[in-house]
This record gives C-alpha cells, structure tokens and sequence, in this order.
C-alpha cells in the first residue's frame, strides 16, 4: 500500500499512540498479526458502520502473503466481534480492484451485498467501488461456519 511504503518512524509512533486511543474510546480494536516472532502485518475491529456491526480491516508484509495469515485473522476477530454485546453484524468493505482482499471474506462465507461508489478518502487511486461483505450473526452458528473455523482449516486461529 502506498502508505504503508512511505512509514516513517514518527507515523508509526502515531499510528500506535491512535491505537491505544482507539482501544480506550472503543472507536477500534487493532490487533498485530504476528508470525516467527516478528510483526508482519495488523488487523483490527472498527466501529465505523451503523449501529451493532463492526468493520475488519487488515494487511500484511507483502513478504507474508499467500499462507492464510488474513484469512485466520479476520476469522478470529469474526468471533471476536460477536463475542461483544449487541453485535449482529460484522462487515469487510474493500476497493473493488482489490482482489486479495475480496478473496478473504469470499473463503470465510460472508455475503457480497453491496458495491458502491467509494469515498475519495477510502479508495486507491484506480479503483471505482466499495464493496461490501457482511456476516449476520446467525450464521455463526451454522455447522458450516464451525467447519470453516476449524483449526484444520484455518490455522492460526486462536480458540
Ligand atoms: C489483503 C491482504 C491482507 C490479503 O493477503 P493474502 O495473503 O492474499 O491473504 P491470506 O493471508 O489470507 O492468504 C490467502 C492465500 O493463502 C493461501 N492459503 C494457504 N493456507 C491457507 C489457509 N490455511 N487458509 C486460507 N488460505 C490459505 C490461500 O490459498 C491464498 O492463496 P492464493 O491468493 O494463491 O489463493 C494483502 O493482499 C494485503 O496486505 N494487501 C494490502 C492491504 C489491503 O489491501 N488491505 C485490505 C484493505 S480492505
């Protein structure tokens, strides 16, 4: 991401000083996806859609692409948020340009029910659309789920 390319030390200092401040309000939960001992990438809740629904968001090293590390992390905050009172939904929303983010939710069984015109803030250069994918947390409890959050198929996962 071009962002994250041009971090300098400072911008990581306030990226982790906003962190904790997210944490503290509830406004976000970011986690560190971690792998060998090192960070390679970050993950977290954002309360940033409508009433009772929280938005993942992640990335990761580029050097650690490609091993499911996304796909457990947003599996594993999946839990997360609906372990915390009155969730019912929980949403990915990515550029629709962005194939390998749309392959996380598409493994993990959410539902593809919106593309939209991105906000200008939101949206790489080059892409035309949010779309969005979103998990109810009915179907949680559906047997299929279980299977998909199965340490077999998703290792990583914490239980
Ligand atoms: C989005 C992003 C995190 C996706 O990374 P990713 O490596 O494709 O996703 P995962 O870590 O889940 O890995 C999935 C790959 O690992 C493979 N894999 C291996 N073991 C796996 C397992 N146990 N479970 C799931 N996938 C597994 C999958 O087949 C898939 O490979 P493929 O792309 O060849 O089909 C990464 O591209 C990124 O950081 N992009 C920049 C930031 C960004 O766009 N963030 C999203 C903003 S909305």
């Amino acid at each position: 991401m071009p962002w994250a390319a041009g971090h300098s030390r400072e911008q990581t200092a306030g990226f982790l000083a906003r962190c904790e401040r997210d944490w503290a309000t509830g406004d976000a939960y970011e986690y560190a996806i971690t792998a060998d001992g090192l960070t390679v990438g970050s993950c977290g809740l954002i309360r940033r859609i409508r009433h009772g629904g929280l938005k993942i968001g992640y990335w990761l090293s580029p050097t650690r692409t490609g091993r499911g590390l996304a796909t457990s992390a947003a599996a594993a905050l999946t839990i997360q948020a609906f372990a915390l009172p009155g969730m019912e939904r929980v949403e990915i929303h990515h550029a629709k340009a962005n194939i390998a983010s749309e392959a996380v939710p598409g493994r993990l069984g959410f539902t593809r029910v919106e593309s939209r015109p991105a906000s200008p803030t939101f949206a790489p250069a080059g892409s035309k659309a949010n779309v969005i994918w979103r998990m109810e947390r009915e179907a949680l409890r559906s047997r299929e789920w279980k299977r998909r959050l199965s340490p077999q198929e998703a290792p990583g996962v914490g239980h």
